[in-house]
This record gives structure tokens, sequence and C-alpha cells, in this order.
């Protein structure tokens, strides 16, 4: 599986997600987390930091001559290798779509590793500008994430827009496995109204809410992803039942064919 976590928010736990996915993924196989977000948050929820362009995807991008396994880190988690970002990558970005190369960019780049790995995990920034688009196109797989926050359902109605639009491109054909709630916080209406109203809708729900828990925020101080810091906490268990039900989505789909 090649999954782009994407919303068309900021703060939605994206990043949190991505980390805690690619850890239980990597249980379940060889499991590669890509950081496409200029913000580097992904590697630094491992306490990767790149020291530039040059070992991290953002040289990766700008030179195809390159090896990418070169900017990899390896065994982060067991099972886990992690490719960062650095801030470099926002102006990589802008120079590759001036030169219309940016939107297969990642595809191209991450094409020599497929074979290496079970699952590709692309987190992303928090829009659905052309590196977002970047990241879409090198996936078969897209999970959105949403809040107690209207704007951030109203985001993954974007997210499946966008999705069809690009499908329809040709761009992509990455699907769209499911929208997971996080920073869910059952005693608060808006939370239950949001929730509900997504029920609502025909985009597919994953039912495994990732509970709100001061262990999330307190495990990017410690550099580790909660799954791995308090693997029986409840969010933890949370982000490993969520990932049980993007694989059985995943497979529910045919993609695993
Ligand atoms: N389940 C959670 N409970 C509490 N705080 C969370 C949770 N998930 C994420 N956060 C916090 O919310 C903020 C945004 O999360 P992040 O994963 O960086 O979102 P995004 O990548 O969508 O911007 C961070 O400070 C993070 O620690
Ligand atoms: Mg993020």
């Amino acid at each position: 599986m090649r999954l782009a976590v994407c919303s068309s928010k900021g703060g939605v736990g994206k990043t949190s997600t991505a980390a805690n996915l690619a850890v239980a993924l990597g249980a379940h196989g060889r499991t590669l987390a890509v950081d496409a977000d200029p913000q580097d948050s992904l590697g630094r929820a491992f306490g990767i930091i790149a020291k530039g362009r040059e070992d991290s995807l953002a040289g990766l991008l700008e030179d195809p001559s390159l090896d990418p396994r070169g900017a990899i880190r390896r065994d982060i988690a067991p099972g886990l290798d992690v490719l960062p970002a650095h801030p470099s990558l926002e102006g990589a970005g802008v120079a590759l779509a001036a030169q219309g190369g940016l939107i297969t960019s990642i595809r191209r780049t991450l094409r020599p590793l497929i074979a290496e790995y079970d699952h590709i995990v692309l987190d992303t920034h928090g829009d659905l500008g052309n590196l977002t688009l970047a990241a879409v196109c090198a996936a078969d797989a897209v999970l959105s994430v949403f809040t107690s926050d209207p704007g951030s359902a109203l985001g993954v109605a974007r997210v499946s827009a966008f999705l069809h639009q690009h499908l329809a491109f040709e761009n992509t054909s990455a699907r769209l496995l499911g929208a997971a709630c996080s920073l869910w916080d059952p005693q608060a209406k808006a939370a239950r109204d949001v929730f509900g109203a997504m029920e609502g809708t025909d985009i597919p729900l994953f039912q495994t809410r990732i509970p709100m828990s001061r262990r999330v925020p307190s495990s990017t101080l410690s550099k580790r992803p909660v799954v791995l810091t308090a693997p029986s906490s409840t969010v933890a268990l949370a982000y490993l039942a969520l990932t049980d039900e993007v694989l059985a989505a995943y497979t529910s789909k045919g993609l695993d064919r």
C-alpha cells in the first residue's frame, strides 16, 4: 500500500496519524514513511532533522540521478525507514512546478523503492496544492483526517473532490480509503455533531476515532510516536485499530491485487 495522508486544512492530526500508522504498518511489513511536507513534521515526530536538500526529499526531487536510498534513515522503528523533508522542499517544489515536473516528481523518486517496501506512508502539507498532488500521484490510496471543527469535515469533502478531479485527469489512480476522526472528544457536542454529519455523507468513514490525548503532543517532544512510547494507551490502541481498518479497506477495494 502507498498511502497519502491528506487534508485541505492543517492542525487536524495528519502528521500524528501518519507517524503512528507508519509505525503500526512496520509491524505488518517493511514500511517507508515519506515526509512530503516542507514543514518537516513527520521526520521530527521521529527526531529526524535533515540538514538540507541533499539529505532529504527536496534533493531527490531536484536531481533524478540521485539514489533515493542515500537520504533514507534506516530502522527508525521495527520495520520502519523514514525519508525526511526539509524546508527547502518548498522552493524545490516551486522550481519543479515551473519546469512542469512537480506532479510526477515524488512518484518518480519513489519508483525504485516500491519493490523494497510493503507499505509507503506519505505525510502531506495541510493544503491541496501541487506538492500534495505530487504525493497523491505517488500513492494508490488516500486517508483524510477531520476533527470536531466543521471546516475540517468540509476539508475531507474537498479532498474527495480533488481526488475525483485528478482521477479524471489521469494524474493519479489513488482512491480515498476513508476519513478518520482525530482529536475526538466524546463529551464535546461539536465533535459528535461533526461525526454524525460525516456519517450522512457518501464519504467512507473509519469507525475508529483517535481520542484527544495529552500523550500525542508529549510524544512529539519525546520524538517517538505514541504507539512506541505508550503502546497500551487508549490513543495508541486507537491508532492500531485504525491501521487494521485502513488495511481492510485497502483489501476490500481490491487495491492489494
Ligand atoms: N489525538 C490527539 N490528541 C491530542 N493532541 C493531538 C492529537 N493528534 C494531534 N495532536 C496535536 O495537534 C497538533 C496538530 O497535529 P498534527 O498531527 O501536527 O496535525 P497536522 O499534521 O494535520 O497539522 C499537534 O500539536 C499534535 O501534537
Ligand atoms: Mg502535519
